[in-house]
């Protein structure tokens, strides 16, 4: 029996990132494929470090990517809403970071997007 390969992307290279990175690629059937940060350089140095495929210098670009499978979010709370809207409306499921947002209208408007758009939104705890 074979089993298919997720392709996960990450959006934002800090701390958690660097830890759910090190953890992909110690995962059977997990690939980290791409990185997007807000700065080339930043997404290429953290691509060579944890063995990702590719690097985005802008969230916008990875939520394009059709190879992606899944997305982890690793950005500050403040814009897990945004960034878990964007990846939702290019129909990729999400992993995002606790707290999952800023106040419980932000998540209802998430899991709404969610259930319309019918993709996995979930929480990473
Ligand atoms: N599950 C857990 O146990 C756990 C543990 C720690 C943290 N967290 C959560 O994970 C999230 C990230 O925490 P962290 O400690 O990894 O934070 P961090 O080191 O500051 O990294 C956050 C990343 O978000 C991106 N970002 C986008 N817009 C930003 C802005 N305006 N200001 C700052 N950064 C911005 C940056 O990546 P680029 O520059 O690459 O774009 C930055 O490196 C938070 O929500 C935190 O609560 C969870």
């Amino acid at each position: 029996m074979t089993s298919k390969i997720i392709n996960w992307g990450i959006i934002g290279a800090g701390k958690i990132a660097t830890k759910f990175a090190t953890d992909l690629n110690a995962v059977p059937n997990c690939n980290f494929y791409a990185i997007a940060s807000r700065h080339i350089e930043k997404a290429e140095t953290f691509k060579n470090q944890y063995n990702a495929n590719v690097a985005y210098g802008s969230y916008e670009e990875l939520v394009k990517d059709n190879t992606i499978d899944a997305i982890y979010i690793a950005t500050p709370h403040s814009f897990h809403k945004a960034h878990s809207t964007l990846c939702l409306k290019h129909n990729k499921p999400v992993l995002c970071e606790k707290p999952f947002a800023m106040n419980l209208q932000e998540v209802e408007a998430m899991i709404q997007l969610s259930k319309e758009t019918n993709t996995l939104l979930m929480e990473a705890m």
